[in-house]
């Protein structure tokens, strides 16, 4: 999948198709009034079922806000694809869901998760590459400016204050038993300042980027109660370590869901039994139902290396155009942010690697 994991503010989108026959507006209507014998007939005489009119409307989209169901079966097989959006940025799945037809929108959700499953196998088998590589981010000189944010040499946010209360969740879930807890990507360190207060038994941080490694030490973290650092990229500095940890949090940069995966495959390893991972949840999260596919997407792989997930719904309010003032990545848009809390259920006797101390 080409999807990034978060902060670049890219979506995975469909093509709006041209189409000007009577037939497509028929075929629109149809859809709508849930005419399902129409909308095959009319498929067979040739009318483009991938077609989006002025409003970027198609037929899966009518007939997903009025609940027809064996219309949306019947579209999505002759290949409609589940992500198009209309002009306001609204897919098929954000429509059923806005009219409570709740049945319309699992089916959609179950068709996008299929897709995107897909598609992640094929450029796996194909070999496909990230197109920006992360070295180019590395490289760059980065910025803490006034506005409270840290920003990329693309006026990119690479991290910005509106998170704090985010962070201080997420320290809450990996910090719960008290012990051993890893961070992966410093930014701001704001949910480092938020581990500190909770006094865990170790505190190691990993990061990548010198800019940010030069801050946390002029800041004194190397000098901060049980705090460790690993200068580099979590790929490089954590496999070999050896260290297990009761809690961890992943929250890096410029890096794509096939590096988050790669992670994820890591956890059985790096985390003790009962254990505890969160990440930033930004997967496309420029459209409610897109991302609703990515955290049924994250969790079922997860569940697959023996982690069980439960999304904590938190409200969150950065619609102030000032946040986003000279920004180029608007990377989040929803109001309710899905807070991952991951379990590792590890069958008893399974003890894992050493402790981190
Ligand atoms: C979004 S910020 C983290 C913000 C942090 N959660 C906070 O509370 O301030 C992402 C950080 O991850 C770092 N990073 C990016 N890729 C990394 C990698 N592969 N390994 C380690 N750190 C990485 C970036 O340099 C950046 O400091």
């Amino acid at each position: 999948m080409a999807c990034l994991t978060s902060r670049e503010g890219e979506v995975c989108l469909a093509r709006p198709t041209d189409g000007s026959s009577l037939l497509v507006a028929r075929l629109l209507e149809a859809a709508a009034q849930g005419d399902e014998g129409l909308v095959r007939a009319l498929i067979q005489q040739g009318a483009d079922p991938l077609y989006q009119d002025a409003e970027g409307h198609n037929a899966l989209m009518q007939a997903a806000a009025h609940g027809h169901e064996g219309i949306v079966g019947l579209l999505l097989e002759a290949g409609v694809p589940w992500n198009a959006i209309d002009k306001e940025g609204n897919c098929a799945g954000d429509l059923a869901v806005a009219a409570a037809h709740e049945s319309t929108a699992e089916m959609l959700l179950e068709a996008g998760m299929r897709a995107e499953l897909v598609l992640g196998a094929l450029e796996r088998k194909l070999g496909g590459q990230p197109p920006a590589p992360q070295h180019q981010y590395l490289q760059q000189r980065l910025q803490y400016d006034a506005e409270e944010r840290l920003m990329d040499a693309e006026d990119r946010a690479v991290m910005m204050a509106w998170e704090g209360p985010l962070m201080e969740a997420h320290a809450h879930a990996i910090c719960s038993s008290g012990g051993d807890v890893l961070n992966v990507g410093f930014g701001m360190g704001l949910i480092d300042e938020a581990i500190q207060r909770r006094r865990p038994r170790s505190h190691t941080i990993v990061e990548a980027h010198p800019d940010v490694h030069a801050r946390m030490l002029q800041q004194g973290w190397d000098r901060k109660p049980g705090v460790r650092i690993l200068f580099g990229r979590w790929q490089d500095v954590l496999p070999e370590a050896g260290l297990a940890f009761d809690g961890i949090f992943w929250d890096t940069f410029s890096e794509y869901y096939e590096d988050m995966q790669e992670f994820h495959a890591l956890l059985p390893r790096l985390l003790k039994a009962d254990g505890t991972y969160s990440y930033f949840n930004g997967l496309a999260a420029d459209n409610a139902f897109f991302h609703m596919v990515y955290c049924n997407i994250a969790s079922a792989e997860l569940q697959q290396l023996g982690l069980e997930t439960e999304y904590v719904p938190l409200p969150i309010d950065c619609s102030n155009p000032k946040v986003w003032e000279g920004v180029r990545n608007r990377y989040w848009q929803l109001d309710t942010y899905m807070l991952p809390v991951c379990t590792l259920t590890v069958t008893a006797g399974d003890s894992g690697p050493p402790a981190a101390e």
